[in-house]
C-alpha cells in the first residue's frame, strides 16, 4: 500500500504546530497503524528529518497511552486502540490525517504527544481502596454479588487512553471519571471512601478543565474497552448520593 499521511508537527508546547504531508510506501496491510508510524519515521531519520514523536508503550491494547486522532476519529475508523488498528482498514492510494487529542486537559507536548497527566490526578484524588491489599486474600473472605463482580470488572477495563475526552465535544472526561468510581464503589473493599471518592475525583476533574456532560455518547463510540453510559449515569447517581 502507498498512503499519504498528514501529520500535526508541532516541535513543543509553545509552537503553533501545523500539518506537514508526507508520502509512505511499502505499507502491508498486516502492520499496525504504530508499526507504519514507524516505517515513516524509519524514512524520516534515514533522511536526517525529525521523526514523528508518538505515545506508546505495550502495542496490544493495554497500556493507554498510544491514542491519535486519525481521520477525525479517536483511534481511528475501528473501535479499538491505535496500536491495535491494522492498516487493512485503509485502502491503498488513501489520504489520512493523524493528529493529537485535541482537548483543554490535554496539551500537546510534541507532534503527536500529549500530557494525560490530568487522568493521574483523577485517580489520585479517590481512585483507590485503604483495604489491606499487601498480600493475596482468600478468595471467599469477602462475597461479592455475581452482577456487581461483573459491573466492576467491566469498569476496571478502562486504560486511561483519553479517547471519550478527545471524541467529546465538550472535553468531557466524565466516561473516564465514571469508569473508575463504578469499579469501586460498587465492591465491597471500596465502601469506606464512597462518597468521599466520587466527590473528590469530581472535583479533580472539574479543576483539570474537562467539560461536563451534555449526553451526546461520542465517548462511548470511540471507547475501546465498550464503557457504556450507564457508567456517567452511575456516577451522577453516586455524586447525588454522596452529596445528601
Ligand atoms: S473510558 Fe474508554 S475511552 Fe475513556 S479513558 Fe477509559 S478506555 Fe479510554
Ligand atoms: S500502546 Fe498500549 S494501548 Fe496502545
Amino acid at each position: 500500500m502507498k498512503l499519504t499521511l498528514r501529520i500535526w508537527r508541532q516541535s513543543g508546547p509553545r509552537d503553533r504546530g501545523r500539518m506537514v504531508t508526507y508520502r509512505v510506501e511499502d505499507v502491508s496491510p498486516d502492520m499496525s497503524f504504530l508499526e507504519m508510524l514507524d516505517v515513516l519515521n524509519q524514512d524520516l531519520i534515514m533522511r536526517g528529518e525529525q521523526p514523528v514523536a508518538f505515545d506508546h508503550d505495550c502495542r496490544e491494547g493495554i497500556c493507554g497511552s498510544c491514542g491519535v486522532v486519525i481521520n477525525g476519529r479517536a483511534h481511528g475508523p475501528e473501535r479499538t486502540t491505535t496500536c491495535q488498528l491494522h492498516m487493512r482498514s485503509f485502502a491503498d492510494g488513501d489520504v489520512v490525517d493523524v493528529e493529537p487529542w485535541r482537548a483543554k486537559g490535554f496539551p500537546v507536548v510534541k507532534d503527536l504527544v500529549v500530557d494525560r497527566s490530568a487522568f493521574d490526578r483523577i485517580i489520585a484524588a479517590g481512585g483507590y481502596v485503604t483495604a489491606p491489599t499487601g498480600s493475596a486474600p482468600e478468595a471467599h473472605a469477602t462475597p461479592v454479588p455475581k452482577p456487581d463482580a461483573d459491573v466492576a470488572f467491566d469498569n476496571a477495563t478502562c486504560i486511561g487512553c483519553g479517547a471519550c475526552v478527545a471524541a467529546c465535544p465538550n472535553g468531557s472526561a466524565m466516561l473516564f471519571t465514571s469508569a473508575k468510581v463504578t469499579h469501586l464503589n460498587v465492591l465491597p473493599q471500596g465502601q469506606p471512601e464512597r462518597e468521599r471518592r466520587v466527590l473528590d475525583m469530581v472535583e479533580a476533574m472539574d479543576q483539570e478543565g474537562f467539560g461536563g456532560c451534555t449526553n451526546t455518547g461520542e465517548c462511548v463510540a470511540s471507547c475501546p474497552k465498550g464503557i457504556p453510559l450507564a457508567s456517567i449515569a452511575n456516577l451522577n447517581r453516586e455524586f447525588l448520593r454522596a452529596s445528601r
